[in-house]
């Protein structure tokens, strides 16, 4: 899970998971767009090349108590 947090300055990417949308182009595959200086994300978060953000968005915390069982968020515990 990515926290929505543009890293270029801040502001909040928006979540296109459509294909070539008609407003941003037939070569996007769906992601995250931010609408401040239109920096681009798949949907892992990756940054694109030539956008104004030079690295992916960040990732929530998240821990594998089990194959089956993740924790998302802030801290941990074993215990669960
Ligand atoms: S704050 Fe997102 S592109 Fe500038």
């Amino acid at each position: 899970m990515v926290i929505g947090i543009c890293t270029h300055l801040g502001c909040v990417p928006d979540f296109h998971p459509e294909v070539a949308p008609e407003d941003l182009g037939q070569e996007w595959v769906g992601g995250y767009f931010c609408p401040c200086h239109g920096s681009r994300y798949d949907l892992s978060g990756r940054v694109f090349k030539g956008v104004p953000a030079s690295s992916d968005l960040k990732l929530s915390p998240y821990h594998y108590h089990t194959v089956t069982l993740v924790e998302i968020g802030l801290g941990y515990s074993d215990a669960m």
